[in-house]
């Protein structure tokens, strides 16, 4: 690890006020010109005593945003003591989880895994406009069936066509020659350039998807491609359960990552990440923010430091090997509870190095699922499939209930 490493909260707190007494001080320099200042004083008061204890809540209150990226180029001045710590959040990422050469890659915090996924594809979709002359019917999306809905959103968004691969129903992994035949069919509808999204985790499952299948088959059929890993619930895990996977800046087939903190992490909400090989994310430059100092190339604009002070807290709290410990119990938990459906016969799929258990609907009751609150794939048909998500408020002793009730079932 480089940069991973566990601080006190001594420590943190330390760094945290020094981040932000870099950051402008509304009341010693008057700004005159942003649209900015702390939070409101008659309302969330600085002079609160426990604010002194949590340097979190501190920044909340200095408000800084974090508006632009901040791994490249310039950035607003007023807030480059916070921006430094989000530096380090997306350095210590890249770095020490997905294996990149250090100052090899850019990123930032997004709102969340869907404006993460977006941004990727708006950037390969104007790498292709740019680089090859591509029009927007030349280029399209392509993704296992079992891959999140914010694909959708982004092929809506940005005027592309979106092609689905078939899963194999039990084991959720893509069929290689249905993946040749959506590339046949994509081709003859005049598609040239592939954005692929891989799944590092999907949403239903848990299952991961090959981006070195996609990648041979693309090549095979001789078009270009850039591939893009959401990772929105497995980047926190399963880059560290799975150390021999090929999800990772090593791979040259991966452009780009999506992870969400929000999910795994468990940061407050609006900590999506976005994570990007250098030269790629000028292809989203806005030349119109002129008054941005950096320009803006996120896809939301203005976003808060806190968020980001947020990840950067609980990263550094657990350490890398507080982290491992914390994953190991979640999947020793998962381990326990396939253990007692393999007893029951019960069918599910988990993928070995995921949190994840999706049972089959046969075997839930409608009264079960709705007392344990699982979830179906589908709200709107019958469902298929409910999962279990083995976050950290599932332990064993309320598992063991549920066991208990699915057998009297
Ligand atoms: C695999 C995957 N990608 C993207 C998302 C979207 O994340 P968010 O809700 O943070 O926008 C989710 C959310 O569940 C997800 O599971």
């Amino acid at each position: 690890m480089k940069h991973w490493k566990k601080l006190s909260h001594k420590e943190q707190d330390t760094r945290i006020t020094d981040a932000l007494k870099s950051n402008i001080d509304y009341q010693y320099k008057i700004p005159l010109g942003i649209p900015v200042s702390k939070l409101d004083q008659h309302v969330f008061s600085e002079q609160v005593s426990f604010l002194r204890e949590a340097p979190l809540l501190r920044t909340y209150v200095a408000n800084p945003n974090h508006i632009g990226c901040h791994t490249f180029g310039h950035s607003e001045s007023f807030f480059s003591g916070t921006q430094q710590l989000e530096r380090e959040v997306i350095e210590l990422l890249c770095v020490d989880v997905f294996k990149a050469e250090e100052h090899s890659c850019d990123g930032y915090i997004a709102t969340g895994g869907t404006e993460a996924n977006i941004q990727a594809v708006w950037i390969y979709r104007n790498y292709f406009v740019e680089i090859c002359n591509a029009t927007h019917n030349e280029i399209a999306l392509i993704s296992s069936s079992d891959t999140h809905y914010s694909v959708s959103k982004a092929a809506n968004l940005l005027n592309l066509k979106s092609y689905s691969v078939p899963v194999d129903e039990n084991t959720r992994n893509i069929y290689p020659a249905q993946l040749d035949a959506v590339i046949n069919a994509a081709k003859d509808q005049g598609i040239k350039y592939f954005i692929v999204i891989c799944n590092m985790a999907t949403t239903m499952f848990g299952s991961v998807d090959d981006p070195d299948l996609y990648a041979l088959h693309l090549t095979q059929h001789q078009v270009r491609f850039k591939i893009h890993a959401d990772g929105a619930f497995g980047g926190f895990i399963y880059p560290i359960s799975s150390p021999g996977s090929n999800m990772h800046f090593k791979n040259p087939n991966i452009s780009s990552i999506t992870l969400d903190a929000h999910k795994m992490l468990q940061a407050p909400y609006g900590t999506g990440i976005f994570l990007v090989r250098k030269g790629l994310m000028k292809y989203v430059c806005c030349e119109d923010a002129q008054y941005v100092n950096g320009m803006d190339i996120t896809l939301c604009g203005s976003r808060s430091g806190a968020n980001a002070v947020a990840v950067w807290m609980l990263l550094f709290t657990y350490g890398p090997f507080g982290w491992l410990e914390k994953i190991n119990k979640l999947l020793y938990r998962t381990q326990w509870l396939c253990s007692q459906l393999d007893e029951l016969n019960i069918k599910y799929f988990r993928h070995p190095d995921l949190n994840i258990v999706a049972i089959r609907a046969e075997h839930i009751a409608e009264e079960l699922a709705k007392k344990y609150e699982m979830v179906p794939d589908s709200h709107n048909q019958a469902p298929k499939w409910y999962k279990v998500v083995v976050m950290d408020h599932v332990d064993i002793d309320y598992l063991q209930k549920f066991v208990k009730e699915l057998k009297a079932i």
